[in-house]
């Protein structure tokens, strides 16, 4: 006896009709745009990943429409299109909050408390991975690492790092970003929405006054190792105390506030390697292939 794909619970999956185009004033206004990044490349197919953003920018994520579009202007397949945008996972292929709060449980920042962060968020926040607030705000999701380890556990709105979070930072951020307060990440410019982010990351000016000049590269911890590579003077062990336990609750005493040129990991590892723990002196070095 057979039986038929649909009592499997197997879909064949209907062709889509093709996507709709966007309206022909938006259309024009994106194609304008869309010429001003290809003509930044020797190659178009090589503008897809800021295209992508471009129509980001529009409608808050990667639609059918967008994907559509990018695929005419650069001469190539939706299939290729999707392929790309489906692969990279700052393309929201959903409409989305105003925010993306990622919350890094990748293994360090979920030992140090990311695990907590994310589970206080969802129940802060009444949303689940993937899920956005009712008023539209708040996107909240689970993210891997951002190499910034050395900050852990680290949180993320709209690719922008706040470092060293515990439960009790990330809920007043998201309570801030939803009550329209400026908010300014560890590093960097304070944040604007998704859909501008989106835009910057095309290529187009950030126009923000003072955004550029805040930077927002990696912080002095991340930076050790290649000072030290550079031959330049290990700085000294600094550990500063976090506002909260690792889930958030008050400290004892005083806390440390660093200074801006001071700001390293709150939990640098101490410095027992063999360069600098005697009694652990490193064996011979092998060479490669040995
Ligand atoms: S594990 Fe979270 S930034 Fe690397």
């Amino acid at each position: 006896m057979t039986t038929s794909s649909s009592e499997r619970g197997v879909s064949l999956g209907m062709p889509q009709p093709p996507a709709p185009d966007y309206p022909a004033d938006v259309r024009r206004r994106l194609e304008r745009d869309a010429r001003e990044i290809i003509a930044r490349y020797p190659d178009s197919r090589s503008a897809l990943l800021p295209l992508l953003h471009l129509v980001q920018s529009e409608e808050g994520y990667v639609s059918r429409t967008g994907m559509r579009f990018c695929a005419e202007m650069l001469g190539l397949t939706t299939a290729e299109v999707t392929a790309v945008a489906t692969f990279y996972t700052m393309y929201r292929r959903r409409p989305g909050g105003d925010y993306q709060v990622g919350v890094c449980t990748n293994t360090l920042c979920a030992v140090m408390g990311g695990d907590a962060i994310f589970e206080a968020l969802q129940e802060h926040l009444g949303v689940g991975n993937g899920e956005t607030t009712d008023d539209g705000k708040v996107t909240l999701e689970h993210i891997e690492c951002n190499a910034a380890c050395d900050y852990a556990p680290v949180v993320m709105v709209n690719w922008e790092f706040f470092d060293n979070q515990t439960p009790a930072d990330a809920k007043r951020l998201v309570d801030d970003l939803r009550a329209g307060r400026p908010v300014t990440p560890t590093r960097g410019a304070p944040l604007c929405t998704f859909r501008e982010t989106a835009r910057i990351l095309a290529g187009f000016p950030d126009e923000r006054p003072g955004a550029v000049e805040a930077g927002g590269s990696a912080g002095p911890a991340s930076l050790v190792g290649l000072r030290l590579a550079k031959g330049e003077a290990a700085p000294a062990r600094v550990v500063h105390p976090r506002e909260g336990g690792p889930h958030g609750e008050p400290h004892d005493g005083p806390v440390h506030q660093p200074s801006p040129t001071e700001h390293l990991s709150s939990h640098d590892a101490p410095q027992d390697t063999s360069a600098s723990d005697p009694a652990h002196p490193a064996g011979p070095v092998a060479e490669e292939g040995e």
